[in-house]
């Protein structure tokens, strides 16, 4: 049985010993980053910088979420914005690996800029086991490169430290309810955010349509399990898809975009199936989807399980 306070104390020295300078850490929000990031910070103190990267390729709002969760705790949070890099890096660029090594790539370059600023030698990474498996880690073959693993460039100049490598999400999360961290049960989220679920080219208009979505979904699957309709999913999130369909809006023919729905019931993120949502709330998703983004004419559900799909498509 996985011991949460053990690991939080064997972790926090372990800690101590490997890091012999400065650190920097990227924080997402998400519960991996945060809870790493909180080990190292009860380690060094005030030798870890905290920096959240805006990539323009997060969920609305998240800046200021991250902010004043860590806030919460007693961290400061160096807010960084970098959504011109990344935009401009991820131009013409539809290939999904391709996509996780550009993002990646700009995350090292951001982190490097800033641990020179800092006088850091080492990178914590809040990787988790998944993360590294599934990026082709050991003797598995890879199934895609998730950024805080396969997308380092291999001259990167910084120390990776990974105080959660062997950990899975359940366990995660279990370490943070230990904590007391008011995010332990917060849906992942990937690392290349939002253009991982923009599928084919990643622009600025695309990204605010899908961050539109995604709010909607969002909120009705949390106002649904709230009212206990349904059981709180493992994630829930909208897909924009690279094709247009021909739709009515009154009397007039429109050729509008596509989102898929993609709601997932896991309990490691490795398998999972996808949640037999009541008609009725995909209906009200669906319906209020098109109504209040009129450019989107069509939505659908995503009914594959993983395997043989993944759970993020790209
Ligand atoms: P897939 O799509 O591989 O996703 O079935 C499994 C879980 O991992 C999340 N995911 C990521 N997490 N960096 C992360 O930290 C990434 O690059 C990344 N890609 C996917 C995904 O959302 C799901 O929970």
């Amino acid at each position: 049985m996985f011991d949460a306070k053990n690991f939080v104390d064997e972790a926090i020295l372990k800690l101590k010993e490997e890091i012999k300078g400065r650190a920097i850490i990227a924080v997402s929000g998400g519960v991996d980053s945060t809870v790493a990031a909180y080990l190292t910070w009860k380690a060094i103190g005030n030798r870890l910088l905290p920096v959240f990267i805006d990539t323009g390729l997060m969920r609305k709002n998240e800046d200021v979420y991250v902010k004043s969760i860590f806030s919460r705790i007693g961290m400061d949070v160096k807010v960084l914005n970098k959504k011109d890099d990344f935009l401009v890096s991820l131009k013409g660029v539809i290939d999904p690996e391709k996509k996780r090594s550009v993002v990646g790539e700009r995350f090292i370059r951001a982190f490097e800029e800033e641990a020179k600023n800092f006088g850091a030698e080492y990178l914590v990474q809040g990787t988790i086991a998944p993360d590294w498996i599934e990026s082709g880690g050991g003797i598995r073959e890879r199934i895609k490169t998730h950024h805080n693993v396969g997308g380092i460039p291999e001259n990167i100049k910084l120390k990776i430290v990974e105080p959660l490598r062997d950990l899975y999400k359940d366990e995660v999360r279990a370490v943070a309810r230990y904590i007391g961290l008011p995010i332990s049960e917060r849906q992942p989220f990937p690392g290349p955010g939002l253009s991982v679920r923009v599928i084919g080219e990643v622009t600025e208009e695309r990204l605010n349509t899908l961050r539109d979505v995604t709010e909607i979904v969002e909120s009705e699957i949390e106002a649904a399990a709230a009212k206990g309709e349904i059981q709180m999913p493992w994630q829930y999130f909208a897909v924009l898809l690279p094709i247009r369909t021909t739709g009515v809006h009154g009397d007039k023919r429109v050729y509008g975009e596509t989102v898929a729905i993609r709601v997932i019931d896991s309990l490691d993120g490795m398998s999972g199936n996808y949640s037999q949502l009541p008609h009725s709330l995909l209906e009200k998703i669906s319906i209020r989807i098109t109504n209040e983004i009129p450019k989107i004419n069509r939505v659908v559900y995503d009914i594959t399980n993983k395997p043989p799909a993944t759970i993020e498509w790209e």
